[in-house]
């Protein structure tokens, strides 16, 4: 990929990776490679456009309902999708699966520990497990909870508990264009506005996600963090930060906020827990696992609550629904996340993506985050209504185009419905291009460009879409389509 890069020739195996890398030192080459080698590979079945067209309208058009043997690109998500090193697999091997106090599970807490400075650590299967129970637990009729922009699973299990879940993403966040080097942070001012409104006791917690996924994978800068914190402690304000991609968000603090160049990705996202109560992390993103989650928390009280939850539904304490071998990937993989390799790899690859798309005319949000490309389909394809749905019609093309699966973050997922059935639409259009770690090369990505072309080419001539058929919650997962003629 033609960006800068590091010195990968003073490598020292002795050394941990973040001594021996420096950032200063450029090699001579500007492309940037994959920092690892293939060991072991799975097929991708390729398909015409024909045979697209059938498996898409068996899959009522929602990408969520095709079969993954369907599809050529898969980037629906970038969770649990991660390709797992030779050490990982190792630890598999090694994974300790006694039912109670298990080694593997130690070295799971042993890593979460040492990550978020946090006493209490709660293992689940994955992200939404720890979200039911500490948002059940703090949750209910009356209260409110803040976020730069709650994820459809973290507002689902709000809701469910009979609260209510309030997104305040910065106003340059609605700004597609605008080059603001943080648009995950939270809007300070609305945040102290809404305290005073509903009343502190009425808060549930303030949840800090970063990266900002739902708000377009945008970081968000300690600075940030921290005044959310000093606000939320003067009122005895509980602050969660949602951490699944909490080494990309390290990886721009590193690179755009002033004071953090010289410190290492860990010892940055370590200063950003330091400024949480507590921490929700689906491990599926960067634990660099298939599997996995927790809840990490400060407060022996409430630890002990949730604990008593999390043993009703998710399994033993010292498990939570995970296998021993899952628990030892994820204390490997919560460390070789932070390898400089590894992050400027994974994030200049998602930046190469977004910004060639970019240069050809692709309405793109930008800064580029870091695990995904968003496509602004509502200017994309303009003359598709909101109430058809534009995303969701990006997604069915790209799937048909080059059979690459996306996700519409939009309508359909975030749209409500007023009184008299209307639909209030989401405030974005978005399409979301989201790249597994450690997955695809760069002719993978080269191939998704070229998909875009033909997407430029006919856009005038694509039609949008109307729901057939919808779930209360959740809908995007199995909601069914029908073309608008
Ligand atoms: N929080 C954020 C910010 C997420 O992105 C996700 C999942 C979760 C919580 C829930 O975690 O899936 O392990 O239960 N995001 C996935 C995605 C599904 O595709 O972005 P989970």
């Amino acid at each position: 990929m033609n960006q800068n890069t590091c010195d990968f020739s003073k490598q020292d195996s002795k050394k941990s990776p973040e001594t021996h890398f420096n950032f200063k030192a450029k090699m001579k080459h500007k492309t940037i490679i994959e920092p690892f080698k293939i060991k072991s590979i799975e097929p991708i079945s390729l398909s015409t456009e024909k045979e697209r067209e059938g498996f898409l309208e068996n899959a009522h058009y929602n990408t969520f309902l095709l079969s993954s043997e369907e599809v050529i690109i898969d980037f629906l998500t970038d969770s649990g999708t991660s390709a797992m090193s030779a050490e990982q697999w190792a630890g598999v091997m090694k994974g300790d699966e006694s039912y109670a106090g298990s080694k593997s599970w130690f070295a799971m807490k042993n890593a979460v520990n040492h990550l978020t400075g946090m006493e209490f650590i709660l293992p689940t299967h994955q992200g939404r497990a720890a979200e039911r129970i500490i948002y059940g637990y703090l949750g209910g009729e009356g209260k409110t909870f803040i976020s730069n922009t709650h994820f459809d699973t973290t507002r689902a299990n709000i809701e469910f508990s009979g609260a209510e879940a309030l997104d305040i993403p910065v106003q340059e966040a609605h700004d597609f264009s605008s080059n603001y080097p943080f648009k995950g942070n939270i809007d300070i001012e609305k945040l102290k506005e809404i305290i005073d409104l509903k009343g502190a006791d009425n808060i549930g917690a303030v949840i800090i996600t970063v990266t900002n996924n739902s708000g377009g994978g945008q970081p968000v800068s300690m600075e940030n963090a921290r005044q959310v914190s000093e606000i939320c402690k003067a009122q005895d304000i509980l602050v969660i930060l949602d951490c699944c991609r909490i080494a990309e968000n390290a990886y721009f603090i590193k690179h755009r906020e002033s004071g953090f160049e010289d410190k290492s990705f860990e010892q940055i996202a370590q200063e950003m827990f330091s400024l949480a109560d507590g921490a929700v992390m689906s491990s599926k993103k960067d634990a660099l696992v298939n599997m996995g989650g927790f809840l990490a928390l400060r407060d022996k009280t409430i630890a002990d609550e949730c604990s008593n939850l999390l043993i009703i539904t998710e399994g033993f304490a010292t498990y939570g629904g995970l296998s021993g071998r899952d628990m030892e990937a994820l204390a490997i993989g919560l460390k070789e996340v932070f390898d400089p390799h590894y992050l400027e790899y994974r994030i200049k690859s998602t930046t190469y993506l977004g910004e060639k798309l970019h240069q050809m005319g692709v309405p793109v949000v930008r800064p580029i985050g870091g695990h995904a490309v968003y496509v602004d389909a509502k200017t994309l394809y303009s003359h598709i209504p909101v109430h058809q749905y534009p995303g969701q019609a990006l997604a069915c093309e790209l799937y048909l185009k080059g059979g690459v699966r996306t996700v519409e973050i939009g309508s359909v997922m975030f749209g409500k419905y007023d009184e008299m059935g209307k639909l209030i639409p989401a405030p974005m259009e978005l399409v979301r291009l989201a790249i597994p770690r450690r997955v695809y090369t760069q002719s993978h990505i080269e191939y998704v460009i070229e998909t875009f072309e033909e997407i430029l080419a006919t856009k005038s001539s694509i039609k949008g879409y109307e729901i057939v058929e919808e779930s209360d919650f959740l809908r995007h997962f199995t909601a069914k389509f029908k073309k608008v003629q």
